[in-house]
């Protein structure tokens, strides 16, 4: 029987769970015997790698966050812990490795097989959704319906006190998160940073809203434009003379329930890369766009940055 082992690297995600539960209860119906890595590539470095059981997985379907910790290893960007973390799995047998990560996490991994040659297959997972080559990454839809839910929330005090807020979301330098969420709850606003953009342009228009007697405003602003929002709140009051209180969502956005999209996804990609690493494709990133699931290189993946879909942000600002 061959060993095949997985690990959480980067930010968690609301879909690592159900993910890990498919991933024993594959593996153990493949004749596999599935390894659990703790928290990241640190737990590949310490050997912190044991078997897993189906006992370990029960009734962790539900649970937000992943139950074998994740970590930005800054250790396993140096090649002597890459060396230690080899020699790890050597002792255990493992020539096969699952990743749940983003961009930082596969291009360390990607480094990582040119060095050892370890066979892996990598599923896009992160609430930023910026991973070149694939629509979708795990936990977005988790992410997005906590927005939802926390925007709806406000709009019902900002109306109530006729306020601005500027609700910011995360997504580091990507405004995926912010754009969906400024559609599908109709923000008066939306600032991210792949829009240049410039206040000024706003005010008549917000100012002619209040005068026909607009109420609130709900402004959505991504965490990696190059203001911040307390600077936004401050233009609300003083040019467009609302009230104007901030909201920053924080880590909330990575937690939560995972929604049962998320949950068939993670099922989705885990038979994938079992089924990819049976095949015996060796680094490939499993992606998932309007066509389908589709196998791609990694330095596709990693060495082309991500786009935010020109249609989505049409919808938003044309
Ligand atoms: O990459 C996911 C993410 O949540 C980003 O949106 C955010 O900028 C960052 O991680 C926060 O990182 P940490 O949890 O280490 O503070």
């Amino acid at each position: 029987m061959q060993n095949i082992a997985i690990l959480c690297s980067g930010g968690d995600v609301s879909g690592m769970n159900p993910a890990l539960k498919h991933f024993v209860e594959y593996s153990l119906q493949k004749k596999l015997i599935p390894y659990f890595i703790y928290d990241g590539y640190e737990g590949l470095i310490d050997n912190n790698i044991k078997k897993a059981s189906c006992e370990d997985v029960s009734s962790i379907i539900n649970r937000g966050g992943t139950i074998i910790g994740s970590a930005r290893s800054k250790r396993f960007m140096q090649k002597e812990y890459r060396k230690k973390a080899k020699q790890n799995l050597d002792s255990l047998n493992i020539n096969q490795l699952i990743i749940l990560g983003g961009n930082g996490s596969f291009r360390g991994l990607d480094i990582f097989y040119k060095e050892f040659g370890v066979n892996f297959c990598a599923i896009p997972s992160t609430i930023d959704n910026d991973i070149n080559g694939t629509d979708y990454c795990l936990g977005i839809d988790t992410s997005l319906n906590i927005i939802k839910t926390s925007i709806d929330s406000i709009r019902d005090t900002a109306a109530s006190f006729k306020r601005a807020f500027v609700i910011e979301t995360m997504g580091k330098d990507c405004g995926y998160l912010a754009l969906i969420s400024a559609i599908t709850s109709g923000a008066e606003l939306c600032l991210i940073p792949e829009i240049k953009y410039d206040l000024k342009s706003y005010e008549k228009n917000f100012k002619n809203q209040i005068r026909n007697g607009k109420k609130y405003f709900i402004a959505i602003a991504a965490e990696g434009i190059h203001q911040d929002s307390n600077e936004i709140a401050n233009w609300f009051e003083k040019q467009i003379g609302i009230e104007s209180k901030v909201s920053v969502l924080g880590h909330i956005q990575r937690g939560g329930n995972p929604t049962i999209y998320d949950r068939l996804m993670g099922y989705k990609f885990i038979t994938y890369a079992i089924d990819a690493l049976l095949d015996q494709r060796k680094e490939s990133v499993i992606c998932y766009t309007t066509c389908g699931f589709k196998y791609k290189s990694i330095n596709e993946v990693v060495n082309i940055p991500y786009v935010l879909d020109s249609k989505l942000i049409d919808l938003y600002y044309k």
